[in-house]
């Protein structure tokens, strides 16, 4: 997605060649006309597949999932990582380990927000080992839904949770993907593949 590749290239800042920083439009402060563009592209790109709600964690999957939601019409769940007050009925929950921030939690959704009779796609903005999106799969397979797809703003491809979400047979679309951070530039996949062609073309 073009768009979102020049706004991270413009207001995106490289922390470590692991981390990179988005909180001008979409970690902290957010870009509502991106996020609406980033939700019409996700619609597009599911358009094969029949969804009945969007699901996501809270905080920061919460924008780009709520523009898809919109977007199709159906509902936004987001799961939360920390106990409600008030939700304290019949729920699932499935714990997550972030190695990215080193925190475990558990991931809490009320069981009468998804049924048997949902297809449910999960948005989320980054990622990375996985393991969000892998939970959030667990929460739809324990109510007996089906997962449409899985949609990430953007991926960082040098890590392993893209592999790890194929493997498991899913259906990824991440809307930029980043090869690597390394020497404090965003390198992303599409355009690292390109760079290597060139040098192999013009090495034989
Ligand atoms: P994973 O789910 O793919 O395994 O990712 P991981 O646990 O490593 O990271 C989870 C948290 O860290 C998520 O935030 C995710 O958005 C954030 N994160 C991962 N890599 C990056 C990065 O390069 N840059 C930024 N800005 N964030 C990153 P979270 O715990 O859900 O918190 P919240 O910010 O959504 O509230």
């Amino acid at each position: 997605m073009q768009l979102l590749k020049e706004k991270v290239l413009e207001e995106g800042i490289v922390l470590s060649e692991q981390v990179l920083k988005v909180d001008a439009f979409l970690n902290h402060q957010v870009d509502p006309s991106l996020m609406s563009a980033i939700g019409k592209e996700f619609v597009s790109r599911f358009s094969g597949e029949t969804i009945t709600k969007v699901l996501t964690i809270e905080s920061s999957g919460i924008a780009p999932a709520l523009m898809t939601a919109a977007h199709l019409n159906v509902p936004l769940i987001y799961a939360r990582k920390q106990k409600s007050l008030t939700l304290k009925e019949d729920i699932y929950v499935k714990k997550v380990y972030s190695f990215t921030k080193q925190v475990a939690s558990d991931l809490t959704v009320a069981k009468k927000f998804i049924t048997p009779d949902d297809r449910v796609l999960i948005i989320d903005d980054f990622l990375a080992h996985g393991e969000a999106a892998l939970g959030l799969a667990h929460i739809i397979r324990q109510a007996d839904a089906e997962l449409a797809g899985i949609g990430i703003v953007i991926e960082k491809a040098f890590q392993n949770g893209g592999k790890r979400l194929k493997d498991a047979g899913f259906r990824v679309e991440s809307l930029v993907r980043i090869a690597s951070l390394e020497n404090q530039r965003v390198q992303f996949a599409e355009d690292y593949i390109e760079r290597e062609k060139i040098n192999y073309a013009t090495s034989v």
